[in-house]
């Protein structure tokens, strides 16, 4: 057996591909950004060509850098941003439109139309999500409605849907000549579309948005042999490497971070944040505004269930800084610039862009910077973007809690806004737990894959890859628990200045 294992992680901000030697010790990595294209406000789109050919090239750089060919691969992983919808052409392979991004909220009057509508119920109960702007099947919708030719393309069989995970690899095994049409469990989980104890596509969910169930990919478990066929020769890959497992970003990332046994849990800072608690083998429904969505399913054992809390900025607060108010060079000096000032000044920094996720779910709020007054400056509002991103941490961690009944010990954290050493120590005051970063920081791509090498008996069990697992860093909480309170009571009055902001009708 070959000595190595890739994965395709595809990005909101970029696609990368890394290779993993059998410790799970990274190998090397290439990465290329694309073009995030906002033709209104609340519009992202991105182009799924660029997405296909930035792909190509970072298999190709990474096998170059390392000095390897496709045949010392195993197996190939992929790992992807959720609920970004793609529709294309089966014969000519190409999208109809762009990608609809997961932030998107052009789908907010269908969106809020389901809740009116009474529709939410059966939505909650069958998919595990609430109605909102950020799953699948609006975007979906929202392209049969307003694309000519794609309603009628899509009865015939023509058009065809899928996330980037489905897009790539269907390209990947063929593309127009006998490229397969399948996503994994878990993408199909955040669809909206799939009934989440039948782990099918469900016909009155479909019903609700008006897609024809022809233009859905088969939902195949995340890590298997057959069920992801093979790559094909005219491929970045040539001919032959083993497609052994797909997941979603934040489900990869929590295989990554080896959260196997029930009540473990990593929290993701990427571009927003996505804290994930294994619940084991029977869904859990959240009372608290958390998602119930699928962690992984191998093989053919039982599907295993999360709680999610999805946050939808995060880093990219932090790049807001950066690019729009201009008070920083690079996400790095946000942790510089924080350091200037003791504490936030009395700031609070709620960045509800496009509108609030969970535990809040509310599309009309927008974002807020709170509590100024005239001796405030740059640090304060950096140290108030670094503690909201660990204050919407906290509001998940509470609704988990109220939820499930576990009380963590200790956080484990991976993801970019995790080389910032502050962010991290204000975690874990806020949160009055430790926080715990592993050496693999990049744990979307190890957990791809981990899906894939499992499929393909490189690596044996999940204990083994437990193995693997090995801390880098901890934080230990060092606020007074008054100063803790005080900070959080602050942090809801700040939360609700942001609600009932804009219209959604
Ligand atoms: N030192 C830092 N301090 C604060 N934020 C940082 C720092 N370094 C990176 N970031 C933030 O981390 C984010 C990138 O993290 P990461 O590469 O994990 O993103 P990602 O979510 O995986 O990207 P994608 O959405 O493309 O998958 C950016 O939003 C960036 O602003
Ligand atoms: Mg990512």
């Amino acid at each position: 057996m070959p000595d190595f294992v890739g994965a395709v992680d595809q990005g909101t901000t970029s696609t990368r591909f890394m290779i993993f030697d059998h410790g799970g010790n990274e190998i090397a990595r290439h990465q290329l950004e694309h073009e995030q294209i906002l033709p209104r406000a609340g519009w992202v789109e991105h182009n799924p060509t660029e997405i296909w050919e930035r792909t190509r090239a970072v298999i190709q750089t990474t096998l170059n850098k390392a000095n390897l060919v496709a045949s010392d691969l195993a197996a190939l992983g992929i790992t992807n941003q959720r609920e970004t919808s793609v529709v294309w052409n089966r014969t000519t392979g190409r999208p109809y439109y762009n990608a609809i991004v997961w932030q998107d909220t052009r789908t907010d009057r269908i969106a809020s139309a389901l809740e009116r509508d009474g529709r939410g119920d059966v939505i909650r109960a069958k998919a595990g999500l609430p109605p909102a702007t950020y799953f699948s099947a609006g975007k979906i919708q929202w392209i049969l409605e307003n694309v000519e030719g794609v309603r009628e393309a899509a009865e015939a069989g023509e058009a065809i849907f899928g996330t980037t995970d489905t897009w790539l690899l269907w390209n990947l095994t063929g593309g127009p000549d006998g490229g397969l049409h399948v996503t994994d469990v878990t993408n199909a989980s955040r669809t909206m579309l799939m009934d989440l104890e039948k782990l099918d596509w469900d016909d009155e969910l479909l019903s609700f948005f008006g897609i024809p169930r022809r233009m859905l990919p088969a939902i195949v478990p995340s890590s298997h042999a057959e069920a992801y066929g093979r790559t094909r020769e005219s491929g970045p890959l040539g001919g032959q490497v083993t497609l052994g497992g797909v997941l979603g970003d934040q489900q990869a990332a929590t295989v990554g971070q080896v959260c196997f046994e029930v009540g473990e849990a990593k929290n993701t800072y990427g571009t927003g944040n996505f804290l994930l608690l294994n619940t084991g083998t029977t869904p859990v429904r959240s009372k608290n505004g958390l998602l119930t969505t699928v962690c992984y399913q191998f093989g053919a054992e039982a599907p295993v269930y999360a709680l999610e809390g999805s946050i939808a900025v995060t880093g990219s607060a932090v790049q807001w800084l950066r690019d729009q108010l201009g008070i920083i060079s690079g996400a790095e000096q946000s942790e510089s610039l924080a350091r200037q000032v003791e504490d936030n000044g009395g700031v609070f920094f709620v960045p509800a862009f496009s509108g609030l996720f969970a535990p809040y779910w509310r599309s009309d709020a927008r974002g807020a910077i709170v509590g100024l007054s005239r001796y405030n400056n740059n640090a304060h509002i950096a140290r108030a973007t670094l503690e909201s991103i660990c204050y919407q941490s906290r509001d998940v961690v509470e609704a988990m809690r109220q939820d499930s009944g576990v009380t963590l010990d200790v956080l484990r954290v991976d993801g970019g806004v995790t080389a910032n050493d502050l962010c991290m120590q204000i975690q874990a005051d806020i949160l009055g737990v430790p926080v715990s970063k592993p050496v693999v920081a990049e744990t979307t791509a190890l957990g791809a894959a981990y899906a894939a090498g499992l499929a393909v008996g490189f690596w044996k069990s999940t204990d083994e890859l437990k193995q693997n697992w090995q801390e880098d860093r901890r934080w230990q909480p060092a606020w007074s628990q008054e100063q803790r309170d005080g900070g959080y009571a602050t942090w809801k009055k700040a939360v609700t200045r942001t609600l009932d902001w804009v219209d959604v009708g």
